[in-house]
């Protein structure tokens, strides 16, 4: 029989001084498990296994970005539109996804394949602009490599 996500929460517990200090790696956990994404019964869970509050639990996953509160595609686009990115041409490589993909930033694709994101820093200003595709992150990203990266997506 497979471990419950209690039982991981539980089994990771044990590595922190308190129960709540686990929350971050308890979410990932939570979110593996439900498919990519938070819905209100992953909320419920973390949180009867670290015995705080749903809503502390949802406090802390829509402060990072790294945790999704609605479902998301199989594969996920993350454009970084934070300074440095922005200066090399972040907002012409978000507007080729928008173009490839025909959603909007923020949007998943018609058959479930792609989400399109923009986040702050992805911590590569150095080689601007940073692209995170199921978070393996492309550099020095310019509109005109969209097309192929979309590609292997399989759009
Ligand atoms: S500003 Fe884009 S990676 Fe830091």
């Amino acid at each position: 029989m497979s471990p419950t996500l209690h039982d991981e929460i539980r089994e990771v517990v044990k590595e922190y001084p308190e129960p709540r200090s686990a929350i971050i790696p308890a979410l990932r956990l939570a979110q593996e498990r439900h498919g990519g994404w938070l819905p209100d019964e992953a909320f419920r869970q973390v949180a009867e296994a670290l015995d705080v509050t749903p809503a502390y639990c949802v406090s802390i996953a829509s402060f990072y970005d790294m945790f999704h509160t609605e479902p998301v595609g199989r594969h996920l686009v993350e454009v970084c539109t934070n300074v440095s990115c922005a200066v090399s041409g972040a907002q012409r490589v978000v507007e080729a996804f928008e173009r490839e993909l025909g959603v909007h930033a923020g949007e998943t694709t018609e058959d479930g394949n792609v989400t399109l994101r923009t986040v702050e820093c992805l911590g590569g200003c150095g080689w601007a602009t940073v692209v995170a595709v199921d978070n393996r992150h492309h550099l020095r990203v310019q509109a005109g490599d969209v097309g192929g990266i979309v590609k292997e997506l399989g759009e």
